[in-house]
C-alpha cells in the first residue's frame, strides 16, 4: 500500500488563488485514492522561520485546519494533524542533521535566494538567515521520512526540496544499511501537480499575498463583490467584443458550470460590459464560496471539533513516526 504525504505552512488566510492552485487539486486527489494511506498536516514549525507571534501562529493555524476542512478534505481518508503534535519528527530531524552534508543546504533554492537577496542589497550574506530557515529542508526531510513516505504531491517550488528528502535518506541508508529490499528508511518521490493554472489577482498579475492583490477566500458576499468589482478592466465600449484570455474570464471558468461558460464565450464574441462580466462573475463565484464559507464559519466558532479531528490524527501520526523510530534508533545504537 502506497502512503502519500503533504503538508501546508500555515502563513495567513487563504485566497482564491490557494484554493484552486493548491487545495482544491490536494483534496481531488486524496478523494480519488484508492488503497493508499494519506496524510495531511500543518506545518506550524516550519512557519517558525517567519511566524514569530504566539497570536498570530495560533491564529494561522486555526485558518488553516477549518480551510481544509470547510473545502471538504475527508478525515476518514486523510490522517489530518498539526506537526508539532508529533515529537518523534523533531527527534528524527535531529538524527538526520548527522547525515545531512552542509554543502547540500548551502544548494537550496529558498536559501540561496535570501543570501542572494542580501547580497544584492550590499549587506552581509546571512543578515536574513536564521538556523531554522537553514536547516528548513532536513525538517522537512524528517516530516517525509518519519511516514515511510511513497509520494509527496508539492508544486514545482518544493520540488528540490524532496529531492534533497531522497538524498539525505539514502545517506542515512548507506551509513546505517538494512538490506537491499528493507533499506530503514523509505525513499519518496515527488509527485509534482499537472500544471494547474496561475490564477490571476485582481490587478492581472499572479494573484499572491506579496502583491496584495488576491480575492480572500472566505470574503463574505459583500466584500467578494467589491473585490470582483476592483479587478482591473479596459475602457473599451460594451458593445465591442473581449479577448477571452482575459482575467476575468479565467476566473470565471474557474467557478461557472459548461453551459455558464458557452454563454459567456458567445458574449465575449459579440460585445458585452465589463460590469455585466462581473455580475455574472460574483454570481457564479458566491454560489461556489458560500457553502463553503458557511462550514468555514462553523468550524472556527466551533473550533473544540477541530482540536478533536487534529489530536485523533496525531494520535495516529505519532504511532506510525513511532516504529519508524524504532528503526531509526535501533539502527544508530539509540536502543
Ligand atoms: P502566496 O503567493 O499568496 O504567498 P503561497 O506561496 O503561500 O501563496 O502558496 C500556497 C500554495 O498556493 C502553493 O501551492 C501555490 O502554488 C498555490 N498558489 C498560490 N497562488 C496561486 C495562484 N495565483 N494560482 C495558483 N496557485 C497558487
Ligand atoms: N515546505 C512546504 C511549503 O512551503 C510545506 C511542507 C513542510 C511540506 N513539510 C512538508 C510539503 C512535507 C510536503 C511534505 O509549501
Amino acid at each position: 500500500m502506497k502512503t502519500i504525504l503533504t503538508g501546508v505552512k500555515p502563513t495567513g488566510v487563504p485566497h482564491i488563488g490557494n484554493y484552486f492552485g493548491a487545495i482544491k487539486p490536494a483534496i481531488d486527489s486524496t478523494n480519488e485514492l484508492r488503497g493508499a494511506k494519506s496524510y495531511l498536516f500543518i506545518a506550524d514549525y516550519h512557519a517558525l522561520t517567519t511566524v514569530k507571534s504566539a497570536a498570530e501562529m495560533n491564529q494561522y493555524v486555526r485558518e488553516i485546519a477549518c480551510t481544509w476542512l470547510a473545502c471538504g478534505l475527508d478525515i476518514k481518508k486523510t490522517v489530518f494533524y498539526r506537526q508539532s503534535d508529533v515529537p518523534q519528527i523533531f527527534e528524527l530531524s535531529t538524527i538526520l542533521t548527522n547525515v545531512t552534508p552542509k554543502g547540500l543546504m548551502n544548494r537550496a533554492h529558498a536559501y540561496k535566494a535570501i543570501v542572494q537577496a542580501a547580497i544584492d542589497r550590499g549587506v552581509d550574506p546571512d543578515v536574513d538567515v536564521n538556523m531554522g530557515l537553514f536547516t528548513y529542508p532536513i525538517l522537512m526531510s524528517a516530516d517525509i521520512l518519519a511516514f515511510d513516505t511513497d509520494l509527496v504531491p508539492v508544486g514545482r517550488d518544493q520540488q528540490q526540496h524532496v529531492e534533497i528528502t531522497v538524498d539525505i535518506a539514502k545517506a542515512f541508508n548507506a551509513v546505517y544499511g538494512g538490506s537491499d529490499d528493507k533499506k530503514i528508511l523509505t525513499i519518496p518521490q515527488p509527485k509534482i501537480e499537472k500544471s494547474v493554472a496561475t490564477i490571476p489577482g485582481l490587478d492581472g498579475r499572479k494573484m499572491s499575498k506579496s502583491y496584495g492583490n488576491q480575492i480572500p477566500l472566505f470574503a463574505n458576499s459583500n466584500d467578494l463583490k467589491k473585490c470582483i468589482m476592483r479587478i482591473t478592466t479596459d475602457s473599451t465600449a460594451p458593445t465591442d467584443p473581449k479577448p477571452t484570455d482575459h482575467p476575468l474570464f479565467e476566473m470565471y471558468k474557474l467557478f461557472a458550470n459548461p453551459s455558464e461558460i458557452e454563454f459567456m464565450t458567445n458574449k465575449f464574441a459579440n460585445g458585452v460590459g465589463w460590469g455585466d462580466v462581473k455580475t455574472e462573475l460574483f454570481r457564479v463565484a458566491d454560489r461556489t464560496i458560500t457553502p463553503m464559507r458557511e462550514r468555514f464559519e462553523y468550524y472556527m466558532n466551533n473550533y473544540e471539533l477541530v482540536e478533536k479531528i487534529l489530536a485523533d490524527g496525531a494520535k495516529s501520526a505519532r504511532k506510525k513516526a513511532t516504529e519508524t523510530l524504532s528503526r531509526v534508533r535501533l539502527a544508530i545504537g539509540a536502543l
